[in-house]
């Protein structure tokens, strides 16, 4: 039986995977070149000195560790201004009430973020006490499409991975709860992540008892 949820953060529930790319693109057009929103989706779930390397080698660029350094740093404050405007109504469709189905069947629930901002959005949104416990990019050593982030809420639940289901809009997430060997559910588009057991939109479109059925 399922006894564990998963989710991640940026784009399951809220939509900061648009602020990132914001970011990033900020900074790769202050270096001259563009990143399209194709190129981006490479980029999800990718923690943010891999993906400064990636859209590096996408703008043909070499750089110093300090540059690099620098431009990670600035892309951060510029995301951070995004995020310091949110508030609980940028908590994406169907996640309050997908998680009100989720306390009344008395599941646990894990978030398994690379992000290192992940707390102070979950702070923002007003959903820090929504987990049971929380990984997030300070506390793995490696970044999706590893599994570490999900095998460590596991571990941190006490249920085996066969127990848990991962929420992900991520490709490399996805493949990171396969690693894990867990069941998927992909946020987005089917034509994308397609090694996801299900794809919905958002949450809206999925009820508790779907999940627990898979
Ligand atoms: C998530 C997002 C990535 C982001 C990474 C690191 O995985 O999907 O786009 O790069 O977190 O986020 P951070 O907030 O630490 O820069
Ligand atoms: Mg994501």
């Amino acid at each position: 039986p399922i006894k564990a949820l998963l989710f991640d953060l940026d784009g399951v529930i809220v939509d900061t995977a648009i602020f990132h790319y914001q970011a990033w693109r900020r900074m790769a057009n202050s270096l001259g070149f563009d990143i399209s929103e194709e190129f981006n989706e490479q980029l999800k779930g990718i923690s943010r000195t891999e993906s400064l390397d990636l859209i590096l080698a996408q703008g043909g660029l070499t750089l110093s560790d300090e540059q690099k350094a620098d431009l990670a740093a600035r892309k951060n404050g510029w995301y951070l201004e995004l995020v310091s405007q949110m508030t609980p109504a940028d908590i994406l469709p169907g996640v309050t009430d997908f998680f009100g189905q989720v306390k009344a069947a008395r599941l646990k629930t894990a978030l398994g973020s690379v992000s290192k901002n992940a707390r102070l959005i979950l702070e923002r949104i007003g959903m820090l006490d929504d987990f049971d416990a929380i990984i997030d990019g300070t506390k793995i050593a490696r970044g999706k499409p590893d599994p570490e982030v999900f095998l460590k809420g596991a571990a941190e639940l006490g249920v085996q991975p066969a127990e848990s289901v991962v929420f992900e809009d991520a490709v490399a997430g996805i493949e990171a709860a396969k690693r894990g060997g867990m069941r998927v559910v992909g946020i987005g588009d089917p034509a994308v992540l397609t090694k996801a057991d299900r794809v919905v939109a958002s949450l809206a479109e999925l009820s508790l008892d779907e999940v627990l059925i898979f």
